[in-house]
């Protein structure tokens, strides 16, 4: 049988990520020679409310110019663009699924970013890096492929310098509710693992860490969900978005995700605990 690792690759990765999201760039007027990294902000950020949740998240920690952050499962690498471009963080993104890293590689070259950003292939269970040696840990997102809870949060503790802080925006499951599936994460529940926001937050204090900030924001990811479904269809042709990083049924999952926020089944957390 196939590993999860290898099913989460599949389900994420295919071919021609970086040359779709060009040639959609150019569809909407834009110089290819002159792309900034909001020109990708509908395309890269692959969570609920893309760039408003990452601009959410960040306000919750005091970021600092030259911050040592990695982003755990970084995608293509919306958000430590953002982390890099805004705030002048040392972004360091790691993500299991190799057509993402070398698609956010590509990425930020064209928008011009090199020394204070890298990508690497890594699987979050085994951070290749030393103990302590970020002042934050970012992720968005992530979790819910991953199903050794504990040592997600242990291995992201453990790069995480005395004081340093996990930043993180992600999806858990109402008590013992599943969402409806295909979702964005997982087209069946073999790559799924929720898990509820209280078991999460018992993990991450019995790891030592003291949770600072802790905001429930299904609300505000269900509404802005309908918001741009409502924009989707009243658009005269389709708008560039993240059906070209997902793929297969993005509409479908999209909706599920939707349906499963507004019927309860799962909810949206933003979070940061210190080490
Ligand atoms: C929904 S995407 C979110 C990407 C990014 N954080 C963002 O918000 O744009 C989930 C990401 O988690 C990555 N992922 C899943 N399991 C992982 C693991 N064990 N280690 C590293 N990355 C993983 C996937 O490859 C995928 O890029």
């Amino acid at each position: 049988m196939e590993s999860v690792n290898t099913s989460v690759e599949r389900h994420y990765g295919h071919e021609g990520i970086y040359d779709a999201i060009v040639s959609a760039l150019k569809e909407q007027g834009v110089d290819i020679r002159r792309v900034q990294s909001d020109d990708l902000a509908m395309i890269d950020e692959f969570h609920v409310r893309a760039r408003e949740g990452t601009v959410e998240l960040a306000g919750r920690h005091s970021f600092k110019p030259g911050s040592r952050v990695l982003d755990v499962g970084c995608g293509i690498g919306g958000s430590s663009r953002f982390l890099a471009t805004k705030l002048g963080c040392n972004v360091t993104g790691i993500d299991l699924t190799h057509e993402f890293v070398a698609t956010a590689i590509r990425l930020s070259e064209l928008v011009g970013l090199d020394g204070s950003i890298k990508f690497q292939q890594a699987s979050a269970l085994e951070l290749p890096f030393a103990d302590n040696s970020f002042d934050v840990v970012w992720t968005q997102h992530v979790q819910m492929n991953i199903k050794d809870k504990q040592r997600f949060y242990a291995e992201m503790a453990r790069v995480l310098v005395p004081g340093g802080h996990m930043v993180f925006h992600d999806i858990f499951q109402n008590e013992d509710h599943q969402p409806y599936f295909p979702v964005p994460w997982a087209a069946d529940p073999s790559i799924s693992f929720l898990t509820t926001p209280e078991k999460a937050r018992s993990i991450i204090e019995s790891l030592g860490l003291r949770i600072v900030d802790w905001e429930e924001t299904t609300a505000k990811s269900l509404e802005w969900m309908l918001v741009m479904a409502e924009r989707a269809k009243a658009a005269p042709k389709p708008m560039p978005g993240l059906q070209i990083v997902m793929g297969n049924q993005t509409n479908v999952r999209l909706e599920n995700a939707m349906r499963s926020l507004a019927d309860d089944r799962i909810k949206v957390i933003q979070a940061v605990a210190e080490k």
